[in-house]
């Protein structure tokens, strides 16, 4: 990152000014180390401007720790309803960073970057049809569905997509209208998040 660009250019000239430091002493005077840099404020200013980019690094690196995955539910039938409806996935397998919300299925993006998502859906009956709806805050992004044309043997569908999102972004997933999905202890129904990286 930029940050890391600028980090080990100091870092550079720091080091090359310690060891103009060291050869001015070994050269002439002998002045002592510490005399040395006090004689030279420059390090000084500059050993504590890398201190802080190494606290902000820090915290920019945990921050960019975001990844989760989670399955619908263990306990069978979900719709079909009359309105679109979010989907909560609330066995969570993995949630680092604390970005999805397993109460709601809603995630967060905590920070500016490029983040990857991606679902799949199962259900086994023909007489209700399987959907789901990947949104980006209000905007539909892809809608995905099968038409499970023999009853009662499981069928899937499954899609995946790279985002673009600004810090507060929400990415979830809707049951649209009059369609269906079923999970159990087998975990049919997933969806996944992960950022790629900063921006
Ligand atoms: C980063 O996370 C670690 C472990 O969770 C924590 O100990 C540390 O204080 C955090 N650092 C910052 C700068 O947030
Ligand atoms: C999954 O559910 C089935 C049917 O209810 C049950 O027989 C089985 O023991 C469960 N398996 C696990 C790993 O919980």
């Amino acid at each position: 990152s930029e940050t890391f660009v600028t980090f080990r250019m100091r870092l550079e000239s720091l080091l090359l000014l310690l060891c103009l430091s060291h050869t001015a002493a070994a050269g002439g005077e002998a002045v002592q180390v510490d005399e040395q840099l006090t004689v030279q404020p420059d390090v000084w200013a500059e050993v504590r401007a890398l201190r802080h980019l190494v606290v902000d690094q820090r915290a920019e690196l945990n921050r960019s720790k975001v990844a989760f995955s989670a399955a619908l539910t263990d306990s069978g039938l979900l719709g079909p309803f009359n309105t679109d409806t979010t989907i909560v996935y609330s066995n969570v397998f993995t949630n680092i960073g604390k970005a999805y919300n397993p109460i709601t299925g809603i995630f967060t993006a905590p920070v500016k970057g490029v983040y990857y998502f991606r679902f799949t859906g199962m259900d086994y009956r023909s007489a209700v049809h399987m959907g789901a709806a990947l949104y980006k805050n209000n905007q539909r992004i892809m809608l995905t569905y099968e038409i499970n044309v023999n009853n009662g043997y499981f069928e899937h569908m499954s899609n995946g997509v790279t985002l673009e999102l600004e810090k507060g972004d929400v990415v979830f997933l809707r049951l649209p209208a009059n369609k269906g999905l079923y999970d159990n202890n087998e975990s049919h129904n997933t969806f996944s998040g992960f950022l790629l990286f900063t921006l």
